[in-house]
């Protein structure tokens, strides 16, 4: 049987083993063999971490969080990419990968990633190897397709959070805090902002103010309602002046600590009277098992993946374009980072249930 790789490469999703799933089994059916590829990138190259994977040993998988393959954003591939960032692979690297590809006799490699690793996919795709790219983060800020699988299974985390917040902030009159993943983008916040009923939803995208925070708690109060739930994303800037390079800065500490939501909770309490508790949800968003939503989505784009390589289209990555499964080039995909859009009608449609962004828009 002809040979193609994989590998997962960045942060873990969930999501992740779905796609490797769907792509064993497609490609079984075509009669290709698939090898999987360790720790991500680092598996390529020496010692060579690979194992053969078959519809046998990857039964099982599709409701399993994290990836059975490993992944790092970590190590000789660099993945620690920020926005402002550019990579360059050294050459005895590609060399390195060229050989692996040549030992194994592989016809394709699909790799699974976010901006960082589909970029690092990008340059192996440059040096002339045969790569497609299948887009996967929690953080859904990826250009060119609507959805990433692991948005689906956060967002949900986040929404379960926030619901059961709400019975506690409500019994004790309380401000709830929650802080929420996204890297540089709002999506996580916005969407489980709106799904679990938050009062005031603070992003990156729009700036905010502690001033409109207060104004929709005590607006609240006004109306007899003594508890207020914001959620906020980790990469929600500070209002006053924070240029990009900081906010760069803050959020990388942020991965590492959390803190928006804790200053936040810090700078109210003095202004607000009323109690204030702050919850970081941090890696739970990443963990346990995907939605529905996020199996289909991964099984479909792992199946894509398998035709692509067979058509030979390298150096492209599948996407999600609804109600189509599609294609683009990885090129197209990477470097500009997907962030919310303030006019959306995601935005609006969170607006007109009176929630709060801390702007000065009702
Ligand atoms: O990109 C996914 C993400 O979970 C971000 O939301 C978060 O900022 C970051 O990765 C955390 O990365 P690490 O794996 O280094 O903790």
């Amino acid at each position: 049987r002809p040979r193609i790789g994989i590998l997962t490469a960045g942060g873990d999703c969930p999501g992740l083993n779905a796609v490797i799933r769907g792509v064993v089994k497609s490609a079984y059916r075509m009669g290709f063999e698939t090898l999987g590829f360790e720790g991500g990138f680092e598996g390529l190259v020496a010692p060579v971490r690979c194992r053969q994977l078959t519809p046998q040993n990857t039964s099982g998988i599709l409701t399993l969080g994290g990836t059975i393959l490993g992944s790092t954003n970590r190590g000789r591939f660099g993945v620690t990419v920020g926005i402002d960032q550019k990579l360059s692979l050294p050459q005895p690297l590609i060399d390195a990968v060229r050989q692996t590809f040549q030992e194994m006799g592989m016809q394709g490699l699909i790799c699974v990633g976010g901006d960082g690793s589909l970029s690092i996919a990008l340059e192996l795709h440059r040096a002339g190897l045969p790569v497609v790219g299948v887009p996967k983060t929690i953080d859904n800020d990826l250009s060119c397709t609507a959805f990433t699988f692991g948005f689906d299974s956060a967002v949900n985390c986040a929404t379960d959070a926030l619901d059961r917040l709400h019975t506690t902030a409500s019994s004790h009159d309380r401000v709830m805090v929650l802080e929420v993943m996204g890297r540089h983008a709002g999506w996580i916040a916005l969407h489980a902002g709106i799904a679990g009923g938050a009062d005031v939803i603070l992003i990156p995208e729009i700036p905010w103010t502690y001033e409109g925070i207060i104004a929709k708690i005590e607006d609240r109060r006004r109306m007899g309602k003594n508890f207020t739930l914001v959620v906020v994303a980790e990469g929600a800037a500070l209002p006053e002046g924070v240029t990009v390079a900081q906010e760069t800065i803050q959020t990388d500490r942020q991965t590492l600590l959390g803190g928006i939501g804790a200053e936040i909770a810090e700078r109210l309490l003095p202004q607000i009277d009323q109690e204030i508790r702050c919850v970081v949800l941090g890696h739970l968003q990443r963990g346990g098992g995907p939605t529905n939503f996020d199996r289909v989505l991964a099984t479909q784009l792992g199946a894509h993946a398998v035709r692509l390589i067979i058509q030979r289209r390298f150096g492209e990555m599948v996407c999600y374009q609804p109600p189509q499964i599609d294609s683009v080039t990885i090129a197209e995909a990477v470097g500009e980072l997907r962030r919310v859009p303030p006019d959306s009608s995601t935005v609006a449609a969170a607006r007109a249930m009176g929630i709060s962004f801390g702007d000065s828009l009702e």
